[in-house]
């Protein structure tokens, strides 16, 4: 397996100076993990990252500091100078305004082999806006689990979608129309004149109550169309093992709900894998395991509103600052799941300027949404939403079913009974899937690492940012603070990966474990030391060559109590990349303690 120090170059550091944005923190800020036990080479094998066989590597030859060898292990120092990596200097504290449609753009999707295209998907003009009211309503409409739909239902929904499709094209209500939604506030139409500050409702706090709105007014739509203002669309209910297929009623190709660009080997029974990048052939009972494990860990363990909901992303500020819980993972992964491979741009599902193009993308985000009023009702005092003004007076623009234009705003979609809907109470299989220590007794930062390094792991020093293009181990030291118990409770230790860097058209999916040394038996999302994952699905800009440059942060606290290594100084995180090989680099690896 792994390899030494002398094999030609391969894993990465720096493929491409544009990573260094002025927010990485120096070299200098860096240093070797462990400070009282020095190095010394004869025990450790050790790289600096100003290792001189860079220029041997003429394949990669923007990658001049590359290694060939399955782990590394980074140790890393103090680097709490670096507190502010995401934050937009110039930023102005408000909320995110609706956009101008006068200055809608073509909305420009991208791929490496196919190259660019414009897609034209700004919503009609108005001369009107009307603000948000919330609906009057006699009975709240639960939306059924789509797996469970009586043949009456089916009907009536069909009957809608039908008409809904049957729409004129330019009808701001009809089924394409509906779809460009999604298309211009993903993927770059909006920038309200700036350029540089293009409208991105992905990877930040907007996330939730964006899509509850958006699916909000489609409903409305199709129970206009069918003349019953109480029809609710179904959920895909994912998260429990009866509904972990598609649902049967979108895979009739004579159906409204079907859509032909669809991964042809995920069809039912086969069952959706919430953690998936590539093809894992698991058993039935694997894969239920596996994905309600996530669930656990997505919902039950991720508890502040930034954890769940996103981090804050104000008007100015540079998209895309880090995306909740539940967005990453399943959301992402159940896209590119069902995205059809064969497609240039791994249409529908799988690219974010045609999702809304499937029927079942609103099953998927009606669960997606039910998620956050379950993740709301779990025990806990930290599950609140946020209410900072900045979020809850953030806006959009949705044609509602009478045609009109309406701007609605983040605190008109905190409660789905203000907005007269609710969802069908099933059974939540994952609260009892708690993961569990992979292997029992303690397993210390410490000790892993020496296992690690036994296993032929190198150490690397001085590193960040690193391109993931192996799997990669880094010794993080928690922040030397002693807390009360008190503290304790108030506070979530979470890990950062800040300034993870990508193109946008790039699919990219990589898992990040705590205290785990073992390759040979790949840690599941079953296993305590599973802490998360990072996800993309294509998406792109107007402004050509603009990277994603986002976060990834991930509660441990839970973790290393699991682990029975709460009192250890320093964790060893291990990220393994699972797509999109050596196409993402990470500025900085950290601990802190945050408080909502
Ligand atoms: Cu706006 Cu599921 O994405």
């Amino acid at each position: 397996m792994a390899s030494t120090v002398n094999s030609p170059p391969t894993t990465g550091i720096l493929p491409n100076s544009s990573l260094q944005t002025p927010f990485l923190p120096k070299t200098s800020q860096l240093s070797i993990f462990k400070k009282k036990k020095p190095f010394t080479f004869a025990s450790r094998k050790v790289v600096s990252c100003k290792a001189s066989n860079g220029s041997q590597n003429n394949e990669h030859s923007s990658s001049p500091n590359r290694f060939d060898r399955r782990d590394v292990l980074l140790g890393l120092g103090s680097v709490y100078g670096a507190t502010n990596l995401v934050m937009d200097p110039f930023a102005l504290a408000a909320p995110v305004s609706s956009p101008d449609l006068d200055l809608c753009e073509k909305a420009t999707v991208a791929s490496k082999s196919a190259g660019t295209m414009k897609v034209a998907c700004c919503p009609p003009k108005s001369a009107k806006i009307i603000d948000f009211k919330p609906p009057k309503f006699s009975k709240i409409r639960y939306r059924p689990a789509a797996q469970s739909v009586d043949p009456e239902y089916l009907d009536k929904f069909t009957k809608a979608m039908e008409l809904m499709k049957a729409l004129p094209i330019d009808d701001p209500r009809s089924f394409m129309q509906q779809a460009n939604v999604h298309c211009a506030y993903c993927n770059g139409a909006y920038d309200n004149g700036d350029p540089s500050h293009e409208l991105q409702v992905h990877f930040s706090w907007l996330f939730f109550p964006f899509h509850r709105l958006y699916l909000y007014f489609y409903e409305r739509i199709l129970g206009n169309l069918i003349g019953d203002p109480n029809f609710a669309m179904p959920f895909w209910n994912w998260d429990a093992p009866r509904g972990m297929p598609i649902p049967e009623i979108y895979v009739d190709p004579n159906s409204p709900l079907y859509d032909e660009k669809r991964n042809v080997d995920h069809q039912p029974p086969k069952l959706a894998d919430l953690d998936y990048s590539v093809e894992e052939d698991l058993s039935k009972r694997d894969q239920i395991k596996s994905n309600l494990s996530v669930m656990y860990r997505q919902m039950v363990t991720n508890k502040t509103a930034t954890l769940f909901l996103g981090k804050p992303y104000r008007a100015g500020e540079k998209s895309s600052p880090g995306a909740g819980s539940i967005e990453q993972s399943p959301h992402t992964d159940i896209h590119k799941w069902v995205g059809d491979q064969r497609e240039t741009y791994k249409e529908d599902m799988g690219n974010f300027y045609s999702a809304g193009r499937d029927p079942l993308f609103y099953a998927h985000h009606c669960n997606v949404d039910r998620m956050w009023n379950i993740w709301k009702s779990l025990p806990g005092k930290k599950r609140r939403d946020f209410t900072d003004t900045d979020w809850l007076d953030s806006s959009f623009l949705f044609y509602d079913e009478n045609a009109n234009l309406v701007r609605a705003k983040v605190r008109d979609a905190l409660d789905t009974k203000t907005l007269g809907y609710d969802y069908q109470k099933v059974n939540i299989p994952w609260l009892k899937n708690k993961p569990t220590p992979r292997r029992p007794g303690k397993a210390s930062a410490k000790g892993q690492a020496k296992a690690a390094e036994t296993n032929n792991t190198t150490v690397i020093r001085n590193v960040f940012p690193i391109v993931l293009d192996k799997l990669v181990r880094v010794e993080v030291p928690r922040p030397k603070k002693s807390r009360t118990k008190l503290e304790k409770e108030d506070e979530e230790e979470v890990l950062v990966l800040q300034n993870i860097q990508l193109d946008r058209d790039v699919g990219v999916k990589f898992n990040v474990y705590i205290n785990d040394e073992d390759d040979e038996t790949p840690t599941g999302p079953e296993d305590s030391e599973f802490a998360g994952s990072f996800s993309n699905i294509p998406h792109n800009q107007n402004k050509a060559g603009v990277k994603l440059d986002t976060s990834l942060t991930l509660p441990i606290s839970d973790l290393l109590e699991d682990l029975d290594v709460e009192g250890d100084d320093n964790i060893l995180v291990t990220l393994v990349p699972k797509e999109g090989k050596g196409l993402v680099s990470i500025g900085n690896i950290k601990i802190e303690y945050i408080r909502e």
